[in-house]
């Protein structure tokens, strides 16, 4: 077999073998196969795509590069989530607590920030003493224990995702559609959870931008999950505006804890109830999803999803005072209300925009290397559809830096305010 051959094979738009892409896979990670090389396929498949079983050979050769985690020891029904990334995401910090408090096994692998998309790890983080990486034994045994434990990904997880994620971000490959369901389904995959459900998020602050491409993702997504003999259900959400408030670290963990206690905003806890009711669903331990959703409101309403995040914390090494009262959480010196200088409503919001200045204030990072700054961040207060009126607060900034003339101008440009009053849809479709 030959690499040039492969190559020239999809540039001609033909099916590759399972052999072939094992022979691309295996030899882009041992190094035998150049950059320039897996350059040229990566770009040949963005334009061409992949068939079914080239997709479900590609992500299989994928799982295969590294270490798969059998979750067999912990009992009960396993469940991952999983969102394709957005701007304010933190529904894990609140549907995995609703799940465990259920009895829902919640054994969950996350990832850090990267670009304008926070990570589930830097955000629990940001508790004091939370330790993200942990013995598997005592992840087992904590699962076992309290149905929830929220750990970091292992370096052998995917090794070639690692690989070929760095490469597409800089040879424009990242959008391709079977590229990003091979990536993310290869993670799901190599974890041994019983139930997957997928946030597909649409909108501008999100991969995908239009609705046909959401559903293509999602499909294509599940198709891998059934061929895999696994079940897998995926949720399309809005994107085109940050969820909930906050974003950034601290401000997210304050955010979930809020809405575990009741008080979060209308959106975030929305979108929460409808995950879990989801998932409880899909686990058999309601007759309907609505049925799932009167289950998860009640855990939140009875205190026990907040009770699961706190145990949670706690087996983790976290100083549950913070759950308890998050006006310790330290915030950023500066706390600086961004006004409007028009009236209307809010036609617009630039999410990624939002997404990227939250990670220039040190929210997030431009490099896996970066170190973050916990406390910064943006609360986006207005929602699209809002009336605005001059000098309504529209986003409250917390910042450690001197001088945040710029930035400012930056957050308050990202609303467009006008004269059409426009709403968006939360939920766009749920794909089983
Ligand atoms: N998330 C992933 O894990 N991979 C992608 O390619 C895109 C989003």
């Amino acid at each position: 077999m030959n690499i040039v051959d492969i190559i020239i094979k999809k540039r001609n738009n033909n099916e590759f073998t399972k052999e072939e892409i094992e022979y691309f896979i295996n030899g882009y990670v041992d190094g035998s196969i150049e950059e320039y090389q897996a350059s040229s396929l990566l770009m040949a498949i963005y334009f061409n795509g992949m068939t079914d079983d080239e997709l479900f050979n590609f992500t299989n050769a994928m799982i295969n590069s590294g270490d798969t985690i059998d979750l067999s020891q912990i009992e009960g029904i396993k469940v991952d989530k999983h969102s394709t990334g957005g701007v304010g995401d933190k529904t894990t910090l609140v549907v995995g607590p609703i799940l465990a408090s259920l009895g829902i096994k919640f054994a969950k692998m996350s990832g850090r920030g990267l670009g304008h998309t926070g990570g589930t790890l830097d955000k629990l983080e940001s508790i004091p003493g939370y330790k993200t990486s942990i013995p598997f034994e005592k992840f087992i045994e904590i699962v076992n224990d309290i149905n929830i434990s929220i750990i970091g990904q292992s370096k052998d997880l995917v090794p070639a995702d690692k690989k070929l994620y760095a490469l597409r971000d800089v040879t424009g490959t990242v959008e391709s559609i079977p590229l990003i369901a091979a990536s993310i389904m290869s993670k799901k995959l190599a974890v041994g959870t019983d139930i997957i459900s997928l946030d597909v998020k649409l909108g501008n602050g999100a991969f995908m931008n239009n609705i046909d491409d959401a559903r293509k993702l999602a499909s294509l997504m599940i198709n891998i999950a059934k061929k895999s003999g696994r079940s897998a259900f995926a949720t399309i959400t809005n994107m085109d505006e940050p969820l909930g408030e906050a974003i950034g670290n601290s401000l997210e963990v304050i955010e979930a804890i809020n809405t575990l206690n009741g008080k979060g905003p209308k959106d975030f806890t929305e979108l929460c109830i409808d995950l879990a009711g989801e998932i409880i669903y899909e686990a058999k331990m309601a007759q309907s999803i609505d049925l799932g959703k009167d289950l998860a409101k009640a855990q939140i309403k009875n205190g026990k999803a907040l009770e699961s995040l706190k145990n949670c914390v706690k087996a983790q090494g976290g100083d549950i005072r913070y759950i308890d009262d998050p006006s310790l959480f330290k915030l950023a010196k500066k706390r600086l209300e961004v006004k409007a200088n028009r009236s209307g409503y809010v036609e617009a919001i630039d999410t990624k925009g939002l997404g990227i200045l939250s990670s220039r204030l040190g929210a997030g990072r431009e490099k896996i290397t970066d170190k973050i700054n916990h406390s910064t961040g943006i609360l986006s207060k207005a929602k699209v559809g809002d009336m605005i009126n001059v000098g309504d607060v529209l986003a409250i900034v917390y910042s450690d830096f001197a001088d945040t003339s710029k930035i400012i101008e930056e957050v308050k440009s990202s609303y467009k305010i006008g004269d059409n009053k426009k709403s968006l849809k939360l939920i766009y479709d749920v794909i089983r």
